[in-house]
């Protein structure tokens, strides 16, 4: 048996199994090198279909595509040997009817090899996570601030403000998990309502921007590693890169200047 097979990815089960009993770390994942770090450290890997503004410089989500996913997705499972990795349906990919969703979700899964797919919350949502569970696609629901809707939703809003919306988080969850979502993704989401919403279903909740009452935390990966200028207000720093990079990069543009780089050791000589 080879070292690699020894290495056992968590299954959707390890993820139930921690609720109630541990918090699951996740983040996202969008290329090898950075996957194969995060593997170190994460129960599960979402190849997020903010993909498309992190390393494709859009200014929403609503133009990635799944050709995009499956490339990004590939990359994260050639980086990772334990995590479960999850990567997003993109907008336009599932909407259409839960034959679509199918479709979409096993190429998905059958090209990158990823476990699970995740798929934003609509009307219909509840109704393609049983069609795609019930033919062997395991799905990550996720409720709240949906950043594929934000057109109809006029804009990133915070979810869970009013005694409605607050009825609808937790209407939308249960939907969600009966249809039989292993977890949930809850974004922007009022903290004591994070906490009703994971009480209220069987499967963990994964929060990002919706407080320590979820069962685990999900950040953009390059959020929290400071690569851009701003940083939204529920996102913690824990690293300053895009200032790490610009010193090394200016350095570098100061040697090549003053021809300080290369230096006779970084050169290749006859004898050597
Ligand atoms: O696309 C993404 O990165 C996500 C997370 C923010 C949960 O959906």
């Amino acid at each position: 048996m080879s070292k690699m097979a020894e290495i056992k990815r968590n299954t959707i089960r390890d993820i139930i199994a921690a609720k109630g009993q541990r918090k699951l770390v996740t983040l996202t994942a969008y290329t090898t090198p950075v996957a194969e770090i995060l593997d170190r450290h994460c129960d599960l890997l979402l190849v997020g279909d903010s993909v498309g503004m992190v390393l494709h410089g859009m200014k929403d989500t609503t133009a990635v595509t799944l050709d995009m996913m499956i490339m990004h997705g590939k990359a994260v499972m050639r980086g990772s040997q334990k995590a479960l990795v999850v990567v997003d349906l993109p907008f336009g990919s599932c909407e259409e009817s839960p034959q679509v969703a199918y479709r979409s979700a096993l190429r998905l899964m059958q090209e990158t090899g990823c476990q699970a797919v995740k798929i934003e919350y609509n009307k219909f949502a509840a109704q393609t996570v049983e069609f795609l569970v019930e033919r062997g696609i395991p799905v990550v629901g996720h409720i709240g601030l949906r950043p594929q809707y934000l057109n109809v939703d006029g804009g990133y809003r915070v979810a869970g403000k009013t005694d409605e919306s607050k009825r609808e988080l937790v209407q939308n969850a249960k939907q969600m998990a009966a249809a039989g979502c292993f977890a949930i993704v809850l974004e922007g989401v009022v903290s004591h309502i994070a906490g009703e919403v994971t009480h209220a279903v069987p499967v963990p909740t994964i929060g990002i921007g919706a407080s320590t009452e979820c069962d685990g935390q999900i950040l953009v990966t390059d959020d929290m590693l400071g690569m851009f200028p701003r940083t939204p207000k529920f996102v913690r720093r824990y690293a300053n890169l895009m200032e790490t990079i610009d010193s090394a990069v200016k350095q570098y543009a100061d040697d090549v200047k003053d021809q300080s780089f290369p230096s006779e050791n970084e050169m290749y000589g006859v004898s050597r």
